[in-house]
This record gives structure tokens, C-alpha cells and sequence, in this order.
């Protein structure tokens, strides 16, 4: 049989730390000829198994399924045992480095402290809470139409691509983050959950719920299972609308009901009055030296001067359709 296994030269600079005993990461060098059939973790195989015993990195399924395996490649959220050489390849040419997950959560070479993870994960009851009959007649079925909404939701390896993508993250520790936000979403469009009230309150807490969250689109980037985390985080905030809860300092919540408010008057965003409407009229007080600056650009405009879009008609039909829950 003809064998179509082809190879090419990559020079790896790979991170190595000790908590134990380094001060600081440093970065070791190393090349080799990968095959059209290597997947990045043969390559860390290849590095613990033929240069250096000591290197250690999480793995375990290889099918890219206990999520073990995660790290990063030239800074791009990978899960080695799914990823191709040839493919990471055509994407960075011939020079690759190979970080953990969260380079300030190392603890030896590639593996990190998830513990984080873990903590969010466990703070929004990551399980389905309903009151069972212990001696059930018959079974309590989801409808085909509802168990589509749980099904990508409940394909998340937890992983921690997206969490450790996410720059609010970093940022904010007391922020839940994406992969718990998915979870939080595969119980909530559960219809055979009850803790719904609960949940929702446990989500939108300000400096940690889902209206922190900054729209950056990188969970749905970094996730290898494409389970699309921001999509889940706005069917959130679809619920809590839908609910009516809003949270103890509800200035996101505003914020939202306040662009759309604007987009439907003038079919343009008013960004004096959103300002306005997100803080009310003594929180913007704080808001009036860099007002006044934007003012004088004219980037902001008085209230009775806020032109309107020559196109509203049509803009008010799109908001009106775009206000249905499937959306
Ligand atoms: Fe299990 Fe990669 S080793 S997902």
C-alpha cells in the first residue's frame, strides 16, 4: 500500500515552570520533522518521551473528550489531541510556542491550577435540581423541540479553552465566566429544572454575571467543541428579560434597554441619553467632564437636537421582528 505520510520541519519554544523551584518561566527550544498524521499532543509525546522526562502536561482521553489536554499554540486556545500539525502548520507557518491554558496559573510546565475553574463552575449549581416522585407512573420526557435547546450546551468538555480566552476573566476574578454561563444555560433551557429563580439571581449578580460579560467573542474562538458559549451568555440575558430580574446594580441592564430604547425613537444611537438611561440623572453627574468633551467633538448632541435616521420606518420594523424570544 502507497503511504501518502508526509513531513515538515517546526521549531517548537516551549514554557517550562516549576512552582516549586522556579522564580521565573523560561522556554526551551526544540526541532523536529512532524508528520501529516501527528496532532499536537504526539508532538508533546514526542518532547517528554524522546528529549526530556520532566516535561509534564495534562492528557487523557485522546479523542477529545475529558477536555485534559487543553493549552495554547502561538496564543490560540488548542486542544492538542485534537488539532492537527499540518493544519497548525498552515496557520503559523514553521515556528510554533507552546504555552499552558493561563500562564499565570502554571504550575508545572503546561499544567495549570484550575481550581478557578472549578469554583465558578460549582457556584451556579451545575446540576439539574427538580423533585423527583420517587415511584413515577411514567417518565418525565423532554420534547424533541426542547432537548435541541440543551444539546450543544451539554456538549462542553469543560475544557477551560473559553474561560481562560476570556479577557473579563483576567481581568475580574470574581467573574463566573463562559464555560459556567454554558452550564447555567444547559440547566435553565431544561424544562424539567426548578431552580430556575434561583439560578437566574445566582447569574446576574453584578462584577460576576452575565452582564459583565463584554461581547469579545473570544469563548466562541477558543472553544474546540464550537458549542458557542456568547450565544448561550445572550440567551441568557434573553431569560432574565424575559423574567424581569434584574440585578442589584442594574446599570448593564439599563445599558441594553436603554440602546434599544434609542435604536426604536431615532433609529440612531443617542450616546448622551443612553448614558443617562443606563445611570439615571445622578449617576451621570459623574459622567459630565468627559460629556462635555464629546460635546465640543460632537460626538454627542442636545436632546432636542438628536436628528433622527432617514431610514426609521424600516429600522422600527426590524427592532419589532428582532423582538421575538428566538432571537
Ligand atoms: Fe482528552 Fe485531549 S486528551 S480531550
Amino acid at each position: 500500500m502507497e503511504n501518502n505520510i508526509t513531513t515538515k520541519k517546526v521549531t517548537f519554544k516551549v514554557f517550562r515552570f516549576n512552582s516549586e523551584t522556579d522564580y521565573l518561566p523560561y522556554y526551551d527550544e526544540y526541532a523536529f520533522d512532524v508528520t501529516s498524521e501527528d496532532v499536537v499532543l504526539d508532538i508533546l509525546n514526542k518532547i517528554k518521551w524522546e528529549e526530556d522526562g520532566s516535561f509534564s502536561y495534562r492528557r487523557s482521553c485522546r479523542h477529545g473528550i475529558c477536555g485534559a489536554c487543553a493549552m495554547k499554540v502561538n496564543g490560540r486556545a488548542t486542544l492538542a489531541c485534537k488539532e492537527r500539525m499540518f493544519d497548525m502548520i498552515d496557520l503559523y507557518g514553521n515556528e510554533m510556542t507552546l504555552e499552558p491554558s493561563s500562564i499565570k496559573r502554571a504550575v508545572k510546565d503546561l499544567i495549570i491550577d484550575k481550581g478557578d475553574f472549578w469554583a465558578k463552575h460549582e457556584q451556579i449549581s451545575p446540576y439539574l435540581i427538580a423533585d423527583i416522585d420517587e415511584n413515577p407512573d411514567e417518565e418525565r420526557l423532554v420534547p424533541p423541540e426542547k432537548a435541541e435547546d440543551i444539546l450543544e450546551a451539554d456538549l462542553c468538555i469543560q475544557c477551560g479553552a473559553c474561560h481562560y480566552s476570556c479577557p473579563v476573566v483576567e481581568i475580574n476574578e470574581e467573574f463566573i465566566g463562559p464555560a459556567a454561563f454554558v452550564k447555567a444555560y444547559r440547566f435553565e433551557a431544561d424544562v424539567r429544572d426548578s431552580k430556575h429563580n434561583e439560578r437566574f439571581h445566582e447569574i446576574s449578580k453584578p462584577e460576576q454575571g452575565v452582564w459583565d460579560c463584554v461581547k469579545c467573542m473570544e469563548c466562541a474562538e477558543a472553544c474546540p467543541k464550537e458549542i458557542n458559549p456568547i450565544e448561550k451568555i445572550t440567551k441568557l440575558h434573553n431569560m432574565l428579560f424575559q423574567e424581569g430580574i434584574i440585578g442589584d446594580n442594574p446599570v448593564a441592564e439599563r445599558h441594553a434597554v436603554g440602546f434599544a430604547h434609542s435604536i426604536k425613537k431615532h433609529g440612531l444611537l443617542d450616546e448622551g441619553e443612553l448614558v443617562r438611561y443606563s445611570e439615571g440623572n445622578v449617576g451621570v453627574l459623574k459622567h459630565v467632564p468627559i460629556a462635555l468633551k464629546m460635546f465640543k467633538k460632537g460626538k454627542i448632541v442636545l436632546p432636542w437636537n438628536m436628528p433622527k435616521s432617514e431610514k426609521l420606518d424600516e429600522i422600527q420594523k426590524l427592532v419589532k421582528s428582532s423582538h421575538n424570544p428566538k432571537y
